[in-house]
């Protein structure tokens, strides 16, 4: 029954607030409110969206889908700090040299489950390409030796490891799977909204997931403790940096299904360009928002101050993980954020003329090939041994004949004397980036507000929960602001992304793929 209520208190909320406005979607209606209201006389309502990379850049464009199809009178600036669009999703060229192929700086992978990626690339004429990385043989590091390596596909290979028996790779998977096919639920024509994220995840039936450590929940399931603290381990330090008894299941089992990854050729971030260029919004590069405050007691705008000065707006969607925006707001808003820290990654990349890591330094004798893809456990620590010196060392193909991309994650800076080790000398240019990489995602039920206060509005409130892999968190920052733009449209312009569906009541959700239909794009 909480399902149910949870799940129309959006609705209940604008039938409450707004009971003389039904049907929704007059454009012309929204301004004559906005005259009333704010004495904002003749001017086109402004939104103000903060970060331009896939919660931002999705957020200019689903709002645009409302211009096209309804006539809403809104016009959007989107701020950057940075000098260029995508955030998280950048690359660099070797040798900075734009001729060799791009390597992805952040955000690497999306698959096919992913629907607002994987649509956005189709109708963008971008293409893509499979993620290459999977062609290479991979090995499981413990810090003291190699568990096991083993070739061809993440899949192909678990399910033949004798190592761990059929069943816990199996239930794994459906685990997995069930998760996933509740997933696509939020792109189905009656996809929920929401204004709270564990009403969401309740509605979803992922508390059970939430609630509990990846490795608790997979050991419930009857999946090996072997198992889960070699394997799944593996996935879900390369993916988050974190291990399996630090971190909720939702994640551990997101990182768990890596096939058919996929990527933009010539990077990702084109996906977030063609976002903000198909959205028509004013994009401000170069722009750091200091503050967002309200312009006054009565007026129900959002003064927004940035260093080209000060501009209101009838609302505001923050698209940035709040910590990391230095940006000031009143006290009664950034009170309602919980403290929310990130996973300090080193991304180091790299190119060599060494066709693979130093056998001396994986214990390995003289003679043999090491995996080109080292993915590591912390199960030597718990065994009292030492840590691996990184979350993941990984080959990315060729930047030219006979040289090599090498990616590695780690906590720690990753010094030249250590590569020259690794790489027997033979390194060639080296780049190195610190990200906030992703949430530190322990089992939680407490999550931010999606509404911060009437008119300002939080995209990465969603982050906590899921981050990325098989549901990417490009793709879950894309869903993120559908929702968010859903509600602003229906609070502020009496309109939506797509219509009446505003209107409908949903009463039980029923989890199935809807196919080709895709939420948002298809209404
Ligand atoms: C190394 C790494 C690997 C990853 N791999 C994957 C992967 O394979 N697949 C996947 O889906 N995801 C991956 N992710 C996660 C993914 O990158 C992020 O989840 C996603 O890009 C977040 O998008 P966002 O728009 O929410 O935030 P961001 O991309 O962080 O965008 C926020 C933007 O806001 C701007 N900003 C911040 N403060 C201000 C301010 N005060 N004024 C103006 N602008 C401001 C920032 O400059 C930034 O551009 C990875 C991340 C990292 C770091
Ligand atoms: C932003 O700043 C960079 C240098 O920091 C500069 O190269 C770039 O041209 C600027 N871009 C814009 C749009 O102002
Ligand atoms: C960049 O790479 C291309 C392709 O390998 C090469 O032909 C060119 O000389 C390089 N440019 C520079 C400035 O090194
Ligand atoms: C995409 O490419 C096709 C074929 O090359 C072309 O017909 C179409 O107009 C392009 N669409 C866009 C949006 O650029
Ligand atoms: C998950 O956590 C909740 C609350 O701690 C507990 O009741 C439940 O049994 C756990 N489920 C699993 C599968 O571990
Ligand atoms: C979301 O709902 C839960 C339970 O329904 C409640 O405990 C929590 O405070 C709500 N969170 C926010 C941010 O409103
Ligand atoms: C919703 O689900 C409940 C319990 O699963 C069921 O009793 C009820 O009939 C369902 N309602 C609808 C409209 O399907």
């Amino acid at each position: 029954m909480r399902k149910l209520i949870l799940l129309t208190f959006v609705y209940g909320s604008i039938a409450f607030q707004f009971p003389f406005q039904f049907p929704f979607l007059r454009p012309k209606l929204a301004l004559n409110q906005a005259v009333t209201e704010d004495a904002f006389v003749f001017t086109t309502p402004k939104v103000a969206i903060i970060g331009a990379g896939a919660g931002g850049s999705s957020s200019a464009f689903w709002i645009a889908k409302a211009k096209e199809r309804f006539g809403v009178n809104i016009e959007v600036d989107v701020y950057e700090r940075e000098h260029y669009v995508g955030g998280r999703s950048t690359v660099v060229y070797p040798y900075e040299n734009t001729s060799l192929p791009e390597l992805e700086l952040g955000a690497s992978i999306f698959v096919k489950a992913n629907k607002n990626l994987w649509r956005a690339s189709d109708e963008f004429n971008l293409t893509r390409r499979s993620f290459g990385a999977e062609d290479y043989e991979t090995g499981i590091w413990d810090g003291e030796k190699i568990l096991l390596s083993f070739g061809g596909s993440w899949w192909d290979t678990v399910k033949v490891l004798w190592r761990y028996g059929i069943f816990s790779p199996k239930k794994t998977q459906t685990v997995v799977g069930n998760m996933i096919d509740k997933f696509l639920t939020l792109y189905a024509l009656d996809a929920p909204r929401w204004d709270n994220i564990s009403d969401l995840a309740f509605a979803l039936d992922w508390s059970p997931f939430i609630l509990n450590t990846t490795q608790r929940y997979l050991l419930k399931q009857g999946v090996s403790e072997k198992y889960i603290n070699e394997v799944v381990e593996a996935a879900t330090r390369v993916n988050y940096g974190q291990n399996v008894d630090e971190m909720h299941a939702l994640e551990g089992a997101c990182s768990m299904a890596a096939t058919g990854a996929a990527a933009i050729k010539g990077g990702n971030y084109q996906i977030f360009e063609q976002f903000l260029k198909r959205s028509g919004a004013n994009v401000l590069l170069n722009t750091t928002v200091e503050s967002v405050f309200p312009k006054s007691a009565s007026s129900h705008l959002w003064t927004v101050r940035s260093g080209r000065g000060s501009v209101d707006y009838k609302a505001v969607i923050l698209a940035a993980p709040y910590s990391s925006t230095g940006i000031a707001f009143p006290l009664s808003i950034s009170s309602q954020i919980p403290k929310q820290p990130y996973v300090h990654l080193h991304v180091t990349l790299l190119t060599t003329t060494s066709p693979t890591p130093s056998p001396e330094y994986f214990a390995m004798s003289q003679s043999s090939v090491v995996p080109r893809m080292m993915l590591t456990t912390y199960q030597g620590v718990r065994n009292g041994g030492k840590e691996p010196q990184f979350n993941s060392l990984s080959y990315h193909g060729l930047v030219r004949e006979g040289e090599w991309a090498v990616k590695i994650f780690s906590k720690e800076r990753i010094t030249d004397e250590w590569l020259n080790n690794i790489f027997k000398g033979k390194v060639g240019w080296v780049f190195r980036k610190e990200w906030d990489a992703y949430p530190k995602l322990p089992p939680t039920s407490s999550f931010p507000p999606v509404k911060l206060d009437q008119g300002l509005y939080y995209v990465n409130a969603f982050e906590p929960m899921i981050s990325y892999r098989f549901i990417s968190t490009m793709e879950t920052e894309t869903i993120a602001s559908r929702n968010v733009v859903d509600l602003l449209l229906n609070e502020h312009f009496h309109s939506s992304i797509c219509g009446t569906r505003i209107s409908e009541r949903k009463e039980n959700l029923t989890f199935k793929d809807t196919g080709d239909f895709v939420a948002g794009w298809d209404c």
